[in-house]
């Protein structure tokens, strides 16, 4: 079985190619197409490269020539699509690439794949599948419940109303799929996923650059009030719940990934400085730096959504999925991850893993 596994050089595709390995071996083999961009770093899959069922390819999944070699070259059973830009803040300052990437980049690679996998007959070669991979900021925003209210969640059939460039990117690009599905039935599936945590993640994003920053004693800079709400997942529940679509999943179906995991960003942000407190030992100077009183509360996001929270009843009806870790276990794990790979930050913040 081979996967074509695009942007493996980012945070959830090379937590996504660990767990694989981990879970199959030699039973598969992985080729990992990513661009690098600033988000991509092959440092992230060290541990691995040097499998002999593991290749890596730099191409942009926009560049059709460079896709479809790929597929003329190797016999691609799966896709899993992770490659995007992926950063809303980014994505506000400068949307276009934003729109090239992530739905010119989907509609190439989905191109390439129907010319691939087609048969004569109209369809498509047996076993075949391709999975893309979305996130929940496709449904738009949810009210914070009241009290004695029920609260309410994004289901698979919430209708999409994104609001930042990032997301109606991953909108789009979700269309486009649906649009193969049921043009062609072509055969794939979309996830919607809540935020990931984890090993690897850049540290421009929310965990890791308050470990950062903490740690070195810079300001923690919150959005607004600091109380919009997140649904988070530990990476590797992620992986597991892609890895179970692909087994069980319905053909053209979406299924939406979550753990029931709503926290405000300042109770994000508080937690990891207890983690923090936790796990330095005294001796280490920069236990010291880390306080509350780093927090700052800076101008709000432009079109900030105040809360996400999915459903994932379907994934754990028709698939069988549950998330295996609990946030506190979760963000524990990470905090960890990211004070014994110092190493790794420091290459990322330097820029040295550009070269
Ligand atoms: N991070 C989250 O919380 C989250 C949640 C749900 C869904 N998602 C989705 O999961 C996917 C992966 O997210 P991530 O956080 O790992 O992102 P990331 O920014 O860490 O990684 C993206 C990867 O894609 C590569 N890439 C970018 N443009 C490319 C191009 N044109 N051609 C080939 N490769 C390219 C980058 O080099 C990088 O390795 C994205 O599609 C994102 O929308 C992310």
């Amino acid at each position: 079985m081979t996967y074509l596994v695009t942007g493996g050089a980012g945070f959830i595709g090379s937590n996504f190619i660990y767990y694989m390995f981990e879970k199959y071996g030699d039973e598969i083999r992985i080729i990992n197409l990513d661009k690098l961009t600033y988000a991509g770093n092959l440092a992230n899959l060290k541990e691995i490269e040097g499998r002999e069922n593991y290749r890596f390819i730099r191409a942009d999944i926009t560049d059709r020539e460079a896709i479809s070699a790929v597929f003329r070259e190797n016999e691609i059973d799966r896709v899993v699509h992770f490659a995007a830009e992926s950063h809303v803040d980014r994505s506000i300052v400068d949307p276009e690439i934003f729109v090239r990437t992530n739905v010119l980049g989907t509609a190439t690679l989905l191109n390439c794949a129907k010319e691939a996998w087609s048969t004569e007959d109209g369809g498509f070669v047996e076993g075949k599948r391709f999975l893309h991979v979305s996130t929940d900021e496709v449904f738009g925003s949810l009210p914070e419940p009241r009290e004695g209210e029920e609260p309410t969640y994004f289901y698979e059939t919430t209708p999409y109303d994104p609001h930042s460039p990032y997301s109606a990117s991953k909108a789009s690009s979700d269309l486009i799929v649906k649009a193969y599905i049921d043009t062609y039935g072509f055969p794939a599936n979309i996830t919607n996923c809540s935020n990931n945590y984890g090993a690897y993640q850049f540290p421009e994003k929310l965990i890791p650059l308050v470990i950062a920053n903490a740690l070195a004693g810079k300001s923690l800079p919150v959005y607004g009030d600091g109380k919009n709400i997140r649904d988070w997942l530990y990476v590797r529940d992620h992986a597991k719940g892609i890895d179970m679509v692909l087994q069980k999943g319905r053909i053209g179906e979406t299924y939406n990934i979550g753990g029931h995991n709503e926290r405000t960003n300042i109770t994000i942000i508080k937690t990891i400085l207890k983690t923090l407190q936790e796990l330095l030992p005294d001796d280490d100077p920069r236990k010291a730096n880390v306080s509350e009183d780093l927090i700052t509360f800076v101008k709000d996001r432009l079109g900030h959504d105040r809360r996400y929270a999915i459903a994932p009843d379907k994934i754990k009806r028709e698939v069988g999925w549950e998330p295996d870790t609990p946030f506190e276990e979760g963000i524990r794990l990470t905090v960890k991850w990211y004070l014994e790979h110092q190493d790794w930050v420091e290459n990322v913040t330097s820029g040295d893993y550009q070269q």
